[in-house]
């Protein structure tokens, strides 16, 4: 009987919380994850670092429109028809084009919904990537290096004397 008890107890004082902080720890409370697995391993070190091929050759939108964009398998595959074709990632890459089967790249940059934010005016405002997304050329894998919170955005509103006021960003 004192051994169902103490049982009972140490379920109490050492389950419950160890449940808890489980459950704390792996639920989503935040979906912005910071750098996400993507569904094929493309590396910005090897085409936007060694190969140095231009941001707006597959980020195509970035100086004309809100979303900067990403690049279809079509582009991808006017390389990659030929290019390492043998390698893992490369086989993966085909069999999704050749099943017209779209990539679900996860997001690393998300604002809220109720944010306007527009790639173009920053780019014509001659803000670079890097100001905003850090050094991508240099990472494995892509993830969030800023803040994206309200008060970064109007730090360098004020700096560079573009506008402040709510409707701004608040539409
Ligand atoms: C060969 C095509 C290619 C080039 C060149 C390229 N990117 Fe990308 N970029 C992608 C693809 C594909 C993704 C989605 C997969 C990923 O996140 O790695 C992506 C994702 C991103 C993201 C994350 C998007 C998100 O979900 O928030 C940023 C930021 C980005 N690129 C910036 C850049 C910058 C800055 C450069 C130039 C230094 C660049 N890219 C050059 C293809 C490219
Ligand atoms: C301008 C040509 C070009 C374009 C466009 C291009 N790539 Fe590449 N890609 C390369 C080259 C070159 C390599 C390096 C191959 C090597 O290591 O020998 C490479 C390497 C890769 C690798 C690594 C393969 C491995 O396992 O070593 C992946 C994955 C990849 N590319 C995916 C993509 C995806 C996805 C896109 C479209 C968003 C894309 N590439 C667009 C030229 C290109
Ligand atoms: C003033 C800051 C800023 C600058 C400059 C900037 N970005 Fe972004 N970028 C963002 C923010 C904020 C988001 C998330 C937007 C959202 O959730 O609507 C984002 C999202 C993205 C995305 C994913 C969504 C999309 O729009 O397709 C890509 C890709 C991207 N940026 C690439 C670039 C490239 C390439 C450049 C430079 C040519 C660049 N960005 C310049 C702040 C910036
Ligand atoms: C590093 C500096 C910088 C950061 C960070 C930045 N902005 Fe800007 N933003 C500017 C500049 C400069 C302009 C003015 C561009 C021009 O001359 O039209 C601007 C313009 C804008 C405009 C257009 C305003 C108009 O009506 O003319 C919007 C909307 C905007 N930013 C939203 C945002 C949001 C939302 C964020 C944060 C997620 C953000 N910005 C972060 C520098 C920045
Ligand atoms: C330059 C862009 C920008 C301007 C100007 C701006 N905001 Fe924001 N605001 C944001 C961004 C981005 C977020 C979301 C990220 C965050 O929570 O910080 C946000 C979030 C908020 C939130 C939190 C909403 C929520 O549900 O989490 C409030 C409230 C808010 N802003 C009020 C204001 C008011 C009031 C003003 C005018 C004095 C203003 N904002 C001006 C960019 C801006």
């Amino acid at each position: 009987m004192n051994r169902l008890i103490l049982i009972v107890i140490l379920v109490l004082l050492v389950g419950f919380p160890a449940a808890a902080l489980f459950l704390l720890y792996n639920l989503p409370f935040d979906n912005r994850d910071p750098a996400p697995v993507q569904p094929i391993a493309f590396q910005h070190t090897v085409h936007a670092g060694k190969m140095q091929l231009p941001c707006t050759f597959c980020h195509r939108y970035v100086e004309r429109a809100r979303q900067a964009g990403i690049p279809s398998l079509s582009l991808c595959m006017s390389c990659h028809r030929s290019i390492a074709t043998e390698r893992e990632e490369i086989k993966k890459l085909t069999s999704f084009f050749e099943a017209g089967q779209p990539v679900y790249w996860s997001r690393v940059h998300q604002l809220p919904d109720f944010i306007y934010f527009s790639h173009k005016r920053h780019i014509k405002g001659g803000v670079l990537c890097a100001t905003c997304h850090g050094e991508v050329a240099q990472m494995e894998v892509v993830h969030q290096v800023r803040s994206l919170e309200m008060g970064w955005c109007l730090a360098c509103h004020r700096d560079r004397g573009a506008p402040t006021d709510c409707t701004t960003c608040h539409k």
